[in-house]
Formats: C-alpha cells, structure tokens, sequence
C-alpha cells in the first residue's frame, strides 16, 4: 500500500520522489498537503509562510529553464565529483544523480507545485528565517507522502533567485524558500538511506559516542 498512516513509517519512507506521472492531483489532497503545513510551528507563532500552489504550465517552464542552467552550471558537476554521502553507496549514489537529472529535465511536467515563502515585510532575512518555513515544507513532504503523492524538497532555485522570484511574481518583501514539485510517483516508496545515529549524535561532550546506539 503506498498510503500509510504510521508515523514512523512515514518518516522511514519520505524519500525525494523524482519521478512523477503527469496526472493531475484533485485539488483536495493538495489541501489537505497545505492543511499540514500550516500546522508546523513558526517563530512566535507568527505564521510568515504563504504558499504559491502553481499548475500553470508556462510559468514553472520559465523556473524549469534556470533550474536546469543552476544543474549544468553547479550541481551536476559537482554530483560528478563528490564521495557518497554517509549510508549510499557509489551505486546509490549514481542512481541519485539520475533522478536529479531526470527532476531537472521534467520539473515542470509535475502537476503541482507549491512554492514555500516566507513573507518578510520590511525584516532583513536572517539565518534563522527558514526555521519558520523550514518545518511546514517538512509536514507537507510527510503529508504527501502519507496520501501516497511523490514529492521533492527543492531549493535550487535559489541560485538564480533575483530571476525566478521574478518569474513567480513574488511581491517586495516576500521570498521563497523550497519548491515541492508534487504528483503521483512513477516508481515505489522505500526506506530512505542515511548514515548510522552513532555517527551524529554524542553523549555530554562533543565526540564522545552515546552508549547503546547504532
Ligand atoms: C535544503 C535542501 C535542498 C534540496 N534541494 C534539492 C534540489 O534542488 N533538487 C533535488 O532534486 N533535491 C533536492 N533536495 C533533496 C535532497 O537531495 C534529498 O533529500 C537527499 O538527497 C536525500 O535523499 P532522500 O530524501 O531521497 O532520502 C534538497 C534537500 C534539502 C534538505
């Protein structure tokens, strides 16, 4: 069943889903996705997040087209000379370099985006800005994932912000932070692949291993 109501299943499986079906997504599972966001904590509870849900066509081609130049020009060389990250493997690792090739190719064809902002007003953005949008993209990738949709934690955006803020017409003050390209997945949910919790985590001092962990 690619539906699942346990959490920790859901956390075990909410994988970067990369390869979508062009079928479109009933407008109500994209609400129930926001519903979820909005329910994630943000500084003060001030709630900064606005979400632009596209399904026009033209406009994510006009991203897609800078999404692609920030892979030719950045990502893709560096997926080519970089190590496995921890818990892949050079085979894991390649297999993920396609499906991020394969995303940069068809990232408009997904149905839906939603486009995570943070209305700043008249505040500079600060390092901890994203920690108020940060979590409700997190509770949409799980909720998506729980409905059995296939979705992608995007920022690569970001490296032409200036021009695809201007292509989503994002007014003065309000910036984006992650696009979720949503749709149903073309191929299965499976665990994700992450290193081992001794390697992260210490007991007391920095360094010093927590007995008992993996
Ligand atoms: C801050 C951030 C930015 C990311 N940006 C992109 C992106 O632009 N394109 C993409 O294909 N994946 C992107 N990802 C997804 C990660 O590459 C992916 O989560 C990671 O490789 C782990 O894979 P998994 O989620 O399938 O386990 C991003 C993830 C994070 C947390």
């Amino acid at each position: 069943m690619p539906e699942s109501n346990d959490v920790f299943e859901i956390m075990r499986t909410t994988r970067a889903m990369r390869r979508l079906k062009p079928d479109p997504v009933p407008d109500e599972l994209i609400h129930k996705i926001l519903e979820a966001g909005i329910c994630a904590a943000s500084g003060g509870n001030r709630q900064p997040w606005r979400f632009l849900v596209l399904k026009d066509q033209e406009i994510k081609k006009k991203v897609q087209a800078y999404y692609k130049r920030a892979f030719d020009e950045v990502v893709g060389p560096r997926y080519l000379s970089s190590a496995p990250p921890p818990g892949s493997s050079t085979g894991r690792y390649r297999r993920q370099h396609s499906a991020v090739e394969y995303l940069t190719d068809h990232f408009h064809e997904a149905p839906i985006w939603i486009v995570a902002c943070l209305d700043h007003g008249q505040d500079t953005p600060t390092r901890s800005s994203g920690a108020s949008i940060y979590p409700a993209v997190q509770n949409m990738l799980l909720a998506a994932r729980a409905l059995g949709l296939g979705a992608t934690l995007t920022s690569r955006h970001l490296q032409f912000e200036a021009e695809v803020e201007a292509i989503l017409g994002l007014p003065t003050g309000v910036h984006s932070y992650a696009i979720l390209p949503i749709g149903y997945p073309l191929g299965n949910f499976g665990p994700v692949g992450r290193g081992e919790l001794s390697e992260f985590v210490y007991l007391d001092r920095w360094g010093a291993g927590y007995p008992g962990l993996a």
